[in-house]
């Protein structure tokens, strides 16, 4: 049986993706912060793994991390689905600052040391799960959308690294639109997609060893928009 470890598997995407690759016989280790959450997912889901892992505090994850590792005798797959958002027009800078220590710093800890495991054992995958808002950056939470820009050009390198290297490491960037979690915030919502679908999508672009997945697919169309729209207009939205 192959073994996967999601980061932020309390709630939302992390904990249905959970679900999902526990009935298509993976091995899951779940690991977050909300202890409560992970042993009732524990009961849930027979033969799985939970470690307490608050990646803001980077070293002490990398080390918990390799702990899980050996706990569960080795690692196939990592999936990051941990981070933090919030709507911050008044630019509070402590909210800034969480957003960076989980989405950036706790996510480059977590991939690092995931791809050095990997590249000694010569296989594996990262998954990492980014945003439609890493596209273009944003005034009502410029710390996000930086962050989810940072994932995904961090992915970007580690998947340069891989082939440049020759290690059968695969690298799979997940950027999803509106999903209904906790995280999904703000006005004006639209294409809000369940977390089951989105975590079914994923694993869809799990089983295929895809590069790339927008959540849901038709968030494809809204990344080119967000992409073409020149500047003058996009700061008057
Ligand atoms: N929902 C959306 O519309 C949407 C859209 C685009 C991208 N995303 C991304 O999807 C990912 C999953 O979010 P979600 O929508 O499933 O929201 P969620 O239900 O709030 O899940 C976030 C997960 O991250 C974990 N987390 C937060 N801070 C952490 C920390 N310091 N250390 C370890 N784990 C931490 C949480 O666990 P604990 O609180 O227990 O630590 C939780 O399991 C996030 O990276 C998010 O940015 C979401």
């Amino acid at each position: 049986m192959k073994k996967a470890i999601i980061i932020g598997a309390t709630s939302g995407i992390g904990r249905e993706l959970a679900k999902i690759l526990s009935l298509n016989n993976y091995v899951v280790g779940m690991a977050g912060r909300r202890t409560e959450l992970l042993s009732n997912l524990q009961r849930e889901i027979s033969g799985s793994y939970i470690k307490r892992i608050d990646v803001a505090e980077s070293e002490e994850a990398i080390t918990f991390l390799k702990e899980l590792i050996q706990e569960m005798s080795g690692m196939d797959m990592i999936v990051i689905s941990s981070g933090i958002g919030f709507i911050n027009p008044e630019l509070d800078w402590k909210q800034e600052k969480e957003t960076i220590d989980v989405n950036i710093s706790g996510f480059a800890a977590i991939a690092n040391a995931a791809f050095k495991y990997f590249s000694n054992q010569g296989s594996g995958h990262i998954v990492g799960i980014s945003s439609i808002a890493a596209i273009r950056g944003s005034g009502e939470a410029p710390a996000y959308n930086a962050s989810k820009a940072f994932v995904s050009n961090y992915l970007e390198g580690l998947r340069q690294k891989a082939s440049k290297s020759g290690i059968a490491i695969t690298v799979t960037e997940i950027q999803p639109g509106f999903v209904n979690t906790a995280m999904a915030k703000g006005e004006g919502l639209f294409w809000v997609a369940p977390p089951e679908k989105a975590a079914h999508q994923i694993f869809k672009a799990i089983t295929g060893k895809k590069k790339h997945a927008y959540i849901t697919k038709r968030w494809r169309s809204i990344a080119w928009l967000l992409k073409v729209i020149p500047g003058w207009i996009y700061n008057k939205l």
